[in-house]
């Protein structure tokens, strides 16, 4: 039987490639989302939008009865690290107390299936550069704290009342499945590059003195397509009876340099405008890249879009809707 999952945070930069890469599998969609970063066009025609806040447990509720919905895929959060620092109470309020309503509404509901937006930042510092999902992890920053603990209550929601749930921790989402599905968020070092470049300003380099093959911080990059079929591997198996709690890492299993992620760009962009070095942000880890051996083994899911795939897009999704 075809299911209907509610997706919240789905009019988000994530959410809007999941929502398109659910219905291609067949399944109907319902987006609750408080607009608050969210976009309307980034809700598919046909598909019910529910304006609300994951805190008003009572909206959460009824949209997942008035739906009909089969399971919730988890987005809606508060996502910039530095801004988690200033605001830690407000991310724990919209993070993990949203969760904690979000999974209120389900057990009201009756809805026993979860997908969950976690994030590589769960991880801080680790003694090795590829990181497995069985490492303790060190969040180093209140963002990264409201992924983890949440993930925390999933699992014991999951113990206690037999929902099945499936924790996704994504590394660095890059690019856009079609021009207007882009990334609006200036978090991260591609569109921070991009819009430097298309400002006539030169990219910045949190240090270059890190041990790595040239001195910039390595991470693992996955485009944003990938990432949506790793929602409906998990998707897929949650309705076809996978019960439990599991956490999987979301990535290509390859490590790049901040220096290589700029030459990408410069290559796609055209504008080759030199990089400046900073100094380091505090708590950037060195290297953290994904061992994606587990989720390639229990959901048969693999990333197949490459680095210079993601920036085109990414650079495509940008001239069509410059963010400055
Ligand atoms: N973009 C990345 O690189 C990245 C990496 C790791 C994890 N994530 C996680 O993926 C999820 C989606 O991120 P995104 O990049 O699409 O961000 P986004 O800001 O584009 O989307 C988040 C959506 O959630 C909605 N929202 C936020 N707080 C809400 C609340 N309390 N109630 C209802 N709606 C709310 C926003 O309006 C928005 O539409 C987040 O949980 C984020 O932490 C993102």
């Amino acid at each position: 039987m075809l299911t209907t999952w509610l997706l919240t945070g789905g009019a988000g930069y994530i959410g809007a490639h999941i929502s398109e890469a659910l219905l291609a599998s067949g399944r109907s969609v319902v987006v609750l989302d408080d607009m608050s970063t969210g976009i309307r066009t980034n809700v598919p025609e046909g598909v019910a939008l529910v304006e609300a806040n994951l805190l008003d447990t009572a909206a959460v509720r009824n949209a997942l009865i008035d739906h009909e919905v089969s399971g919730v895929v988890h987005l809606a959060a508060k996502k910039a690290v530095g801004e988690s620092v200033q605001r830690p109470l407000w991310y724990y309020a919209q993070n993990l107390t949203g969760t904690q309503s979000v999974l209120t509404a389900m057990g009201e509901a009756g809805v026993k299936r979860m997908v969950f937006s976690s994030s590589a930042s769960t991880y801080g510092t680790q003694p090795s550069e590829m990181v497995s999902e069985d490492v303790v992890a060190r969040p180093e920053s209140p963002y990264g704290e409201t992924k983890l603990v949440s993930e925390w209550i999933i699992r014991h929601v999951c113990n206690a009342d037999g929902l099945a749930a499936i924790a996704l921790r994504y590394f660095n989402v890059v690019g856009a499945a079609r021009p207007p599905l882009g990334d609006r968020g200036v978090f991260n070092l591609v569109p921070l590059a991009l819009r430097a470049l298309t400002g006539g300003r030169a990219p910045q380099i949190y240090g270059d003195d890190y041990p790595t093959r040239d001195g910039t911080c390595i991470r693992d990059y996955i485009h944003a397509i990938d990432l949506a079929g790793a929602h409906v591997a998990a998707v897929k198996a949650l309705d076809t009876g996978r019960m439990g709690f599991d956490v999987m890492n979301v990535g290509r299993g390859q490590g790049v340099t901040v220096r290589e992620v700029l030459a990408s760009v410069g290559a796609v962009t055209g504008i080759t405008t030199a990089a400046v070095v900073v100094g380091r942000r505090p708590g950037d880890p060195a290297a953290v890249v994904a061992s994606a051996d587990k989720i390639s083994r229990e959901l048969d899911w693999r990333a197949v879009h490459d680095l210079t795939s993601m920036v085109t897009s990414a650079w495509e999704a940008w001239s069509h809707v410059p963010v400055l």
